[in-house]
Parts: C-alpha cells; sequence; structure tokens
C-alpha cells in the first residue's frame, strides 16, 4: 500500500528489545518479575509507594545504557514524509522515539523521564535520576508520571480522532492486549482504515489486513521504504 495519505502507527516494548528493554509479556519480561498489581497500579503505590518508585527509577536509569534502533529511526523518515499527516502512538514509557527524533508522537501510557506530584498543582517535570520525594513547587508528594492500570491514558480525544480519520493504521511490537491501545486496529478498520500488523509472532486479535513477520529492527525499515 504505496499511496496512504494519513498515517497513525501504534508501538509497543517490541519495538524497543533490539535497543536492549525488556518486553512486558515475552519470557522474563516485565512483569514475570514483578507483580502488576503492585509496580503499575494506583492501590500499589499506595500500599508499598518505596516498592513502585524504586522500580521506576531502575527503569529510568537503565535509559541510559540503550539507544533508539533501525525501527525507531525508520519511523522518523516516515514522519519526515508525511508531515501532518502522521502521527506515532506509542504505548512504551522509554524516550527511544523522542530520542530518534519523533516529534508527532503520543506517550499514552507516559513517559519514565517525566514525575508529576500530587498536589492540586498536578506539577509535571523532567526527571532523569531517581525522583525527588517532595515536589520543588508545593511541597506534595511526588509519583512517576506513568499511566497505571485503572487510569485513563492520555490525549485519548485526539487519539480518537486520528483513528477514525486514517487511511493505514500500523501497529508494531505489541501483544495487543492492553486496552484502550489493544482497540484501536478496531476502531482504525471500522472507519476504513488498512490495517497492517509488524511484529515477532502473530497477535491474535482480528481487524488486520496484512501480517508481516520479524524482528522490529529489520522488517520496519524495508516497510517504511515500500511506502515512501
Ligand atoms: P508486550 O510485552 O505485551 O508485547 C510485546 C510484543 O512485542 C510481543 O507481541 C512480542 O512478540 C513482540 N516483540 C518482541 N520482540 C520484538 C522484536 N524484536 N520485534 C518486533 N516485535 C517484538 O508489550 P506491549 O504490547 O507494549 O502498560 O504492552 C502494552 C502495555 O502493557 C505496556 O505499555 C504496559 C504494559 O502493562 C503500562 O505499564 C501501563
Amino acid at each position: 500500500m504505496g499511496t496512504s495519505k494519513k498515517i497513525v502507527v501504534l508501538t509497543g516494548a517490541g519495538i524497543s528489545a533490539e535497543s536492549g528493554l525488556r518486553t512486558f509479556r515475552d519470557a522474563d519480561g516485565l512483569w514475570e518479575n514483578e507483580p502488576v498489581r503492585i509496580v503499575a497500579t494506583p492501590e500499589g503505590f499506595e500500599s508499598d509507594p518505596e516498592r513502585v518508585i524504586t522500580f521506576y527509577n531502575k527503569l529510568r536509569n537503565s535509559l541510559k545504557n540503550v539507544e533508539p534502533n533501525a525501527a525507531h529511526h525508520a519511523l522518523v523518515k516516515l514522519e519526515e514524509k508525511y508531515g501532518d499527516d502522521f502521527l506515532l502512538i506509542t504505548q512504551n514509557v522509554d524516550d527511544l522515539h523522542q530520542r530518534a527524533g519523533s516529534k508527532r508522537v503520543i506517550a499514552m501510557h507516559g513517559e519514565l523521564l517525566k514525575v508529576r506530584c500530587l498536589g492540586h498543582g498536578e506539577h509535571v517535570m523532567y526527571c532523569t535520576e531517581n525522583q525527588p520525594e517532595k515536589c520543588p513547587e508545593c511541597g506534595a508528594k511526588m509519583r512517576p508520571h506513568i499511566v497505571w492500570f485503572g487510569e485513563i491514558p492520555f490525549e485519548m480525544k485526539r487519539i480518537q480522532k486520528a483513528l477514525t480519520q486514517c487511511d493505514l493504521f500500523a501497529y508494531i511490537g505489541t501483544s495487543g492486549v492492553v486496552y484502550p491501545a489493544a482497540g484501536f486496529r478496531q476502531m482504525a478498520k471500522s472507519s476504513g482504515a488498512y490495517v497492517v500488523c509488524l511484529n515477532l509472532e502473530e497477535v491474535d486479535g482480528g481487524y488486520t489486513d496484512e501480517f508481516i513477520q520479524g524482528k522490529a529492527g529489520e522488517i520496519v525499515p524495508k516497510w517504511v521504504e515500500k511506502l515512501s
């Protein structure tokens, strides 16, 4: 499909795997070693904030040892070609898309390099090291700027609009089991988009016209080349 006008791409942990970041659900994934109900829910944070903060501090610090890979760079090329007709939605909380140079990107599940306070202002700030205990602006407690289970992802209205208007929707390196992102292919398909899945293994979920199997660092650049 080489004549698409509006393109929306959704990425998941698989696109960062070749950079050296662990996915969530593959063997030895993050959720195999950490209880989701503690480190990825508001209730977990309330009951054991120290454990949660330590978990995200570790993840944040691990970003220093990784670099964007060929798949991240290929999506920058696609954005350069399509401009405002391109939107990247990522479920990833790493900063590899942004570091590669993606500009039109929505980090729907938040960002590891941001923290926010629990005070009335909900001050959001950059944080590249361990998160500060208290907000430098108002003294309130701080939390990672991450969307946990039971919370609503960021920018859902903008995402919904883009999905219903796009001609091509591609989802890359995601197991497609976490909603609302897992429903994006259906939303795009029922609005008339051509839907492509690029993943290491087949994702069982329907609403997909084409499946391209392989490692993101190999298949995404080839796919982008065909579109450009
Ligand atoms: P998962 O860990 O659920 O899925 C990763 C997917 O990437 C799997 O389908 C793998 O087959 C695929 N994969 C692995 N290596 C790959 C490679 N080199 N190239 C291409 N594909 C590869 O991760 P997500 O789908 O991103 O949310 O998980 C979605 C959300 O669940 C995350 O954003 C996170 C988690 O709970 C929050 O923390 C809120």
